[in-house]
């Protein structure tokens, strides 16, 4: 007998086929069952009619339980009233894997921290699948958006001796070399590559031992770095649009029926359109100002300062020109400006907050080194890096997509622990 997946069953109807997964609701009235399961592609109802089966296959119906794993075998039907438009009418049924009775979750409120201890069963569940398919879809989406465009992917180390970001760092003993540090972004390396190759990406997980306990941080995340050779911010800003845009249209073409499992407000996303309007920091801090915020002009924006400046755009807005001490030390000098550089965030609309950070890169070899001087960086794991600006110094441009903060976005997720099958967290290493 073939085996079947659910999404395929279209393609039998009328045919007998065998579809394994795992049980989600039982129903008997006594002369008909129903088996309701899952396998990860779609929902699928099976019915036996005592009549019409063996006893033993009668009487396995009887042991089944929440989650068991099961595979059936029977005739597919169309039947429109079912959630995937199938039912299979049941001949034979086997129990791969029984579930005892106490599974972790049942069909009531678990709190969060609960689910989260379970996370390795809370994964099967109807949302936590929607959640994985749009993030699996804006994964793809993104490889294919860069690959179309002629870019380069290059994967960059993990264990490294120099500090990429500001925010905290973990360490780790690594042989005679003294510390090693988890990867806070790829960028660095990305930037030699750029020479190298002239367009490219890194897309790879990135640890930050970030003591904050919001729903947009975790220490552990995904971050996708694209790193263009003769870019200036300008350019950046235009791609991290062109690739915005790519995502959302990728999305709302082939994730409708996650995008319904969660609930999303498909008319937000579809209002997504460019050019996304350009902000200078400058006048975000007046803006601010008039909407009540305590901010100066020379501070980073938090949280609430960016739900402010998105408050009645429909789509993503860029704040651009932050001033230097804001930001980290290789963003380039704003000519026009000198307190501040030639950067951006993309703040992602309905309240999200930033979801990208980018600028040009300082390609000025005094000024960088001047940069890295002040914020006290140990000048001698850079050396490589400050040799860049020695050796055919060239204008270049890139920037750092969060994926997780992305995947919220998309699927109108308030944290993003859901956003990841695995998230870690300040107070979270397992499962
Ligand atoms: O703004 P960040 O720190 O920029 C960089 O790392 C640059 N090196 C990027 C570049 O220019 N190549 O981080 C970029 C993005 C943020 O906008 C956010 O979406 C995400 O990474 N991010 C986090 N996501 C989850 N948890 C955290 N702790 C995050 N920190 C940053
Ligand atoms: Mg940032």
């Amino acid at each position: 007998m073939p085996f079947a997946r659910i999404s395929e069953l279209p393609n039998h109807v009328g045919q007998s086929v065998t579809v394994r997964g795992w049980v989600t609701h039982l129903r008997s009235s006594g002369k008909i069952a129903f088996i309701v399961m899952r396998d990860g592609t779609g929902v699928l109802q099976s019915v036996l009619v005592k009549s019409q089966v063996t006893p033993e296959t009668w009487e396995r119906f009887g042991t089944l339980t929440q989650e068991a794993c099961i595979a059936v075998t029977g005739e597919v039907k169309v039947d429109a009233r079912q959630p995937g438009g199938h039912e299979l009418g049941l001949t034979e049924l086997t129990v791969i894997g029984a579930s005892p009775l106490d599974y972790p979750i049942q069909p009531k409120e678990h709190g969060v921290d609960y689910l989260l201890d379970n996370r390795h069963f809370w994964l099967r569940s109807p949302r936590q699948v929607a959640i994985a398919r749009v993030r699996n879809e804006i994964e793809q989406a993104i490889h294919d958006f860069f690959y179309g465009r002629g870019f380069l992917r290059v994967d960059t180390p993990i264990l490294t001796a120099a500090i990429g970001e500001r925010s905290g760092l973990f360490s780790t003993e690594y042989f005679e070399e003294g510390n090693a540090y988890l990867a806070q972004t790829g960028q660095l390396y990305g930037e030699a590559a750029a020479a190298a190759f002239g367009k490219i990406y890194t897309f790879g997980p990135t640890f930050r031992a970030e003591k904050s306990k919001t729903r947009r941080h975790l220490t552990e995340f995904w971050m996708i770095e694209p790193e263009v050779a003769f870019n200036d911010s300008d350019d950046n800003m235009q791609l991290q649009e062109d690739m915005l845009l790519f995502i959302v249209t990728r999305v709302l073409e082939r994730c409708r029926a996650e995008l319904k499992e969660l609930e999303r407000d498909v008319t937000k996303l579809e209002g997504v359109k460019g050019p996304f309007p350009r902000i200078d920091y400058t006048d975000a801090v007046e803006i601010l100002k008039k909407k009540g915020s305590a901010v100066q002009w020379g501070d980073d924006l938090g949280a609430e300062d960016e739900a402010l400046l998105v408050e009645g755009h429909a789509t993503p807005v860029f704040i651009k020109n932050y001033p230097k001490e804001a930001k980290a030390f290789y963003m380039k000098e704003n000519p026009a400006d000198p307190r501040t550089v030639l950067c951006d965030d993309c703040l992602a609309p309905e309240g999200y907050g930033e979801i990208i950070g980018g600028s040009q890169r300082e390609d000025d070899l005094d000024k960088i080194l001047h940069r890295l001087r002040e914020e006290k960086l140990p000048e001698p794991a850079y050396d490589w890096y400050l040799a860049l600006r020695k050796y055919g110094t060239f204008p270049h441009a890139g920037f750092g997509l969060g994926l997780e903060r992305t995947v919220a976005w998309i699927c109108g997720t308030p944290h993003i622990r859901e956003c990841i099958a695995f998230p870690r967290m300040m107070h979270r290493l397992k499962p």
